[in-house]
């Protein structure tokens, strides 16, 4: 200390008033030019690059130490530019929990029939990350890149809008899975009411709007009892704070159809499972545990009844989700509602129409796998399962045109084929 102030006067002295001019002027210069090349990153500005190089570049995945700025906005960029020619019905869409389940199977579906996909994914640690950062690579593999970062962080959804203009968004990032809400409730209001907030927020600022299909459940059913569900039965009895986030979803799409006049489809997905898919679902588990000889817990109602579920496989809700898209109608904006125009708002339910027990389920996988399995049954406790889901599908079906064609024994096989070979690459 004492060294430094002793030699700070005598360098001073050594420059003249002169010299000490010029430096203060090269300064103001310097520093106004930095000020000038840094405005095109104004929130208006119409030239998003330096924007994107600069700030995105830490939330993107593939190795943000190595990847330059130019590179990742490139990346980016490619990810939306088709490869063969355009046609009328090309679609640019965000699919948020693109490296989750559902988002990857859809991603790859648009991206093969030549629309333009970006994935975002905060890639959570509720299930394997190592099974998210597989599929993110599949992806990347079919020119599907996806960003990681948080539908709750608006800046960044702010810079992707900026960058690309999305025309559809396939909203599929959330919070899975019914029990765990129970040790994790925070993450469920976070990512289910607070994220689906926060992309509707930016949406509804967006010019042209963006029209939004995204992911209900068909846990909104809660304790109903009238089979099949329809959608035009009452959703007021959630069981589980996962089905409330999800009915408290569809009332905000609701208010922001009604009020900014967005585009908005929710879907009421039936148990949905096939390849890649999620590690905490009962299937998996069971052909996990059977696989290794371990027991498996099999739930029944009171009085042995069993548990059903209208499994639904993969293929089959990638194709109501993409004929969702398609259907969608445009997001009008607070103008197209003064005009007297209307946003649609729609509900479907996306199931098989065919449930199964989940006795049945553990026999398919028996044979499937040529193994017994170890079964520990049990009471199912009452927190938050429900006991049989059914949907009827004749909504979709007339307005999507949607018709599942998988049954669960095919189904499975295609998940047991994948299963087996990703446990012995893993
Ligand atoms: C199925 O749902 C539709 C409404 O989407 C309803 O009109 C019809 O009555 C329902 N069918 C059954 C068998 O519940």
């Amino acid at each position: 200390m004492e060294k430094e102030n002793k030699r700070k006067p005598k360098l001073w002295h050594r420059f003249s008033a002169k010299k000490v001019t010029m430096i203060f002027s090269f300064l103001v210069v310097f520093i106004l030019l930095i000020i000038f090349l840094h405005k095109p990153s104004s929130p208006t500005s119409k030239s998003p690059t330096q924007r994107i190089v600069k700030e995105t570049h830490s939330i993107i995945h593939s190795k943000p130490s190595s990847a330059s700025p130019a590179s990742l906005e490139r990346v980016v960029f490619n990810s939306v530019t088709p490869r063969g020619s355009i046609s009328d019905h090309h679609k640019v869409v965000l699919v948020t929990g693109a490296a989750g389940f559902v988002g990857t199977h859809v991603s790859l579906a648009l991206k093969r029939r030549g629309d333009s996909v970006v994935g975002l994914d905060n890639f959570n640690r509720y299930y394997d990350p190592k099974l998210k950062r597989s599929r993110q690579d599949l992806l990347l593999n079919e020119g599907v890149y996806v960003v990681e970062g948080d539908i709750n962080d608006m800046a960044l959804l702010n810079r992707l809008f900026d960058t690309v203009r999305f025309t559809h968004v396939m909203h599929l990032a959330a919070q899975a899975g019914v029990r765990y809400a129970m040790k994790n409730p925070s993450s469920y209001i976070n990512s289910n009411i607070a994220g689906f907030v926060s992309l509707l927020e930016v949406c509804k600022s967006l010019n042209p709007k963006p029209a939004i299909v995204w992911a209900s459940s068909s846990s909104v059913y809660g304790l109903n009892t009238k089979l099949p569900f329809s959608e035009e039965d009452r959703t007021d009895q959630p069981a589980s704070l996962y089905a409330a986030t999800k009915k408290a979803d569809e009332e905000i799409a609701h208010s922001y159809n009604h009020i900014y006049g967005l585009s908005l489809t929710g879907l009421r997905f039936f148990t949905v499972y096939g390849p890649w898919g999620r590690p905490d679902m009962a299937y998996f588990e069971f052909t996990k545990n059977i696989l290794k000889g371990k027991k498996i817990t099999v739930f029944q109602g009171p009085g042995g009844v069993s548990v059903g579920r209208d499994f639904t496989y993969i293929d089959d809700v990638v194709k109501g989700c993409v004929a969702s898209l398609d259907t969608a109608g445009k997001s009008i904006g607070r103008e197209g509602k003064r005009k007297g125009l209307k946003a649609p708002l729609r509900v479907f339910n996306i199931g098989n129409t065919s449930p199964e027990s989940v006795e049945k389920l553990v026999g398919i996988l028996e044979r499937l796998l040529k193994k017994k399995a170890m079964r520990d049954v049990q009471e199912m406790p009452k927190n938050g399962d429900v006991m049989f889901t059914h949907a009827n599908i004749s909504l979709a079906t007339r307005e999507l045109g949607y018709k599942p064609t998988t049954d669960l024994e095919t189904g499975l096989k295609k998940f047991v084929e994948w299963y087996v070979d990703w446990i012995q690459k893993d």
